[in-house]
């Protein structure tokens, strides 16, 4: 584990009494409940400000925007900063980089977030970076203690009515509380009741399916793949209590959320970035908000190739079908694999990732490019067979690669 990161020095985050012309949007747009106010000024508390800086766009002067530097024994005290006419004079301590007041360290993420993480990464093979290019995330602004309250405004079956997996693209809006995503990024959902220890229920971890701008765009809104569980992973009955929760909501619905969780397996920004996703069943809700986020901003010719394996039952049991296939194929080179379609051969993802070899292998071998795997366990040991296949077939070798891919940040794993 590591240990919970501790500076001498933090920046304290502060409002300019000169100019803040007290409209009070920051105290309403903290997510944290940092910022109050008496009847002078508008004060942040050091203990609670995590850093997050969603109060900084909204603030309409910039007065928010203030920050120094402090011991961080003996920051600015609510009542020092009530009394203020203008801001301190800077001091030495402001020539030196601090990190914020409150660091969110890893440690800090729930546990269950912790241990659901490393199960999911395991098959990485070392520790995650996110991309150089990725956006700076925010994480864990809504502990379970304190969850937001999202509305549930769509709740569509996205498989056929005679599938046999039921799968479902949930729309969560948050009104005016900032809950601010990133493709790859998951949410908590904490179903109600009690479990069957009378304890409450633990949160379930889901991937974004949504670009950052929302489900729709310049919405505060994002979507979910859902997938309703009635079997375990050996084929015995049994239901899922969150996933036949979130399954069986209506519009209207009001949900308890957390996070947002993640901050490695984010999408590179950079002009001539290329992706390739892989992926199975719900495993392509993180790879529909990074193709949907590429889709958005097409007309910006900024490059680099969308390259896609995903694998399914069938076209009726695959999450999205209908959407992909509209898709310009210039914009995305899409490579199904159906395993139950009757008088075809089973195909799985890691068949059609051996048929295209070379595109892979140029792919794995090309420093612009990050790949993205998401789904079933089974699936993440097949695909890394084939690499090494592919690797092995054309002088290159996978060990090798491998913990290069890891140090450039260009290989994501989660399964489950
Ligand atoms: P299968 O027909 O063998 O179950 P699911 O619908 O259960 O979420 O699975 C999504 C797809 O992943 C299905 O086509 C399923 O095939 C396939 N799959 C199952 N196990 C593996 C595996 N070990 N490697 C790759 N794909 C797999």
């Amino acid at each position: 584990m590591n240990a919970p990161v501790e500076h001498a020095i933090a920046k304290q985050h502060l409002i300019d009494p000169e100019i803040c012309i007290r409209c009070n949007t920051c105290e309403e747009i903290c997510p944290v409940d940092a910022i109050t106010h008496d009847n002078l000024n508008y004060v942040v508390k050091f203990d609670v400000c995590n850093g997050c800086l969603a109060c900084v766009p909204p603030c309409p002067t910039g007065a928010i925007d203030s920050w120094r530097n402090v011991e961080r024994a003996t920051p600015y005290s609510l009542e020092e900063q009530f009394q203020w006419d203008v801001l301190p004079d800077t001091t030495e301590l402001d020539n030196v980089e601090a990190p914020f007041a409150v660091e969110r360290a890893d440690d800090e993420l729930p546990a269950e977030v912790q241990e659901i993480t490393s199960i999911a990464t395991a098959g990485q093979g070392g520790p995650a970076l996110a991309p150089w290019s990725a956006s700076h995330p925010y994480l864990n602004l809504y502990p379970p203690t304190r969850p937001i309250t999202a509305t549930v405004t769509g709740n569509y079956r996205l498989t056929a009515d005679d599938a046999s997996s039921d799968i479902h693209h949930i729309v969560l809006d948050f009104g005016a509380t900032p809950f601010p995503v990133l493709e790859g990024q998951s949410i908590g959902i904490i179903p109600p009741g009690t479990d069957e220890k009378g304890k409450p229920q633990l949160l379930r971890m889901y991937s974004v399916a949504s670009p950052r701008d929302g489900e729709r765009p310049h919405y505060n809104n994002l979507s979910l793949t859902v997938k309703r569980v009635t079997e375990d992973h050996e084929g015995r009955p049994t239901r899922g209590v969150a996933s036949n929760y979130v399954c069986d909501l209506q519009k209207g619905d009001k949900v308890q959320v957390t996070g947002p969780y993640g901050s490695t397996y984010l999408m590179p920004n950079h002009p001539g970035s290329s992706i390739m996703m892989i992926c199975t069943g719900t495993g392509s809700a993180p790879m529909r908000a990074m193709t949907e986020r590429r889709r958005r901003r097409l007309e910006r010719n900024e490059g680099g190739e969308l390259v896609l394996f995903f694998g399914a039952r069938s076209p009726d049991e695959l999450p999205y079908f209908g959407p992909l296939q509209k898709l310009p194929k210039d914009f995305i080179d899409i490579n199904f694999a159906f395993s139950r379609v009757p008088g075809e051969p089973k195909r799985y993802v890691q068949d059609v990732i051996r048929e295209r070899a070379d595109k892979v292998l140029q792919m794995l071998q090309d420093e612009n490019c990050y790949i993205y795997i998401c789904g079933l366990k089974g699936m993440e040991t097949g695909v890394l067979e084939a690499f090494r296949d592919i690797c092995r077939a054309n002088g290159a070798d996978w060990d090798q690669l491998r913990p290069e891919l890891l140090a450039n940040a260009r290989f994501h794993v989660e399964t489950y």
